[in-house]
């Protein structure tokens, strides 16, 4: 019986696999504008903690996201999918994929049909320049309405823990995950697994003492899968430094 099926379980598993890694939200509608010039403009910290986006490897393919997607930085390293929408004026055809690393706070001196973009309610994307061209005829588009969901990140190589912080409070900032991280919990060789809280960002904190021991990593992302890291980090770690985990 297992051998005449094996074949149809590795198909079935197989589409399983792709499904998951196709995995899509539904198309919502929202807006976008850009900012910098086509250098990229900003691509230093922001409000997710993300150090040098190059570095990082999120390179230009980023957004800043408005209040009302930026669930106060829940969403953070969540991709998306973006196209120009119900514009034939501007919109360009074609689709991009980003990552928000960045909030674009409201200005409530400006109203929200005009210059205050990221008000709430209104859902918004600004993007780097770059960017933002790939979807319209030409920048002078301004700001254009678009089409987004979420999709599956794609990064390069396993994710990356760096450890900030001092030895009697250590902050990890959690980057190039496949995934926006709702939850990050720590295993010191000497301790048990720790749950750690969202300090800012995806930069997550504990007050645990865990100086000399190897360190184990739980991420989980909002689409609920966990990927554990079994001693990603080595007894020898340094404040400052990244280590490689795994990836989803
Ligand atoms: C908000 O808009 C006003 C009016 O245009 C502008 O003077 C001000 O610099 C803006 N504030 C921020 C934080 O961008």
């Amino acid at each position: 019986m297992i051998k005449c099926c094996g074949f149809f379980l590795v198909v079935i598993a197989m589409s399983v696999m792709a499904t998951k890694t196709m995995a899509q939200g539904a198309w919502d509608t929202a807006h976008a504008t850009f900012y910098g010039d086509m250098s990229g403009g900003e691509t230093m910290q922001g409000a997710c903690g993300y150090g040098d986006l190059f570095q990082q490897g999120y390179g230009l393919e980023t957004a800043a996201l408005s209040t009302a997607l930026f669930n106060n930085g829940q969403t953070c390293g969540a991709c998306f999918e973006i196209q120009c929408y119900d514009d034939p004026q501007w919109c360009a055809p074609g689709s991009i994929t980003i990552t928000a690393t960045n909030f674009c706070p409201p200005n409530y001196s400006k109203p929200g049909d005009d210059g205050g973009w990221c008000n709430p309610p209104r859902k918004h994307f600004d993007l780097s320049m770059p960017m933002f061209v790939k979807i319209v005829k030409d920048y002078h588009a301004g700001i254009v309405p678009v089409q987004f969901r979420r999709v599956t990140c794609v990064k390069q190589g396993g994710m990356r823990f760096e450890i900030k912080g001092n030895p009697y409070w250590i902050l990890v900032l959690v980057y190039n995950v496949a995934g926006d991280v709702v939850a990050v919990s720590v295993k010191g060789s000497s301790t048990d697994w720790i749950a750690m809280s969202r300090n800012w960002g995806q930069n997550w904190q504990t007050g645990t003492q865990l100086v000399g021991q190897s360190l184990s990593f739980k991420v989980t992302t909002s689409d609920g899968r966990t990927v554990e890291s079994d001693n990603a980090v080595p007894s020898n770690w340094q404040f400052g430094q990244n280590y490689e985990g795994g990836q989803f």
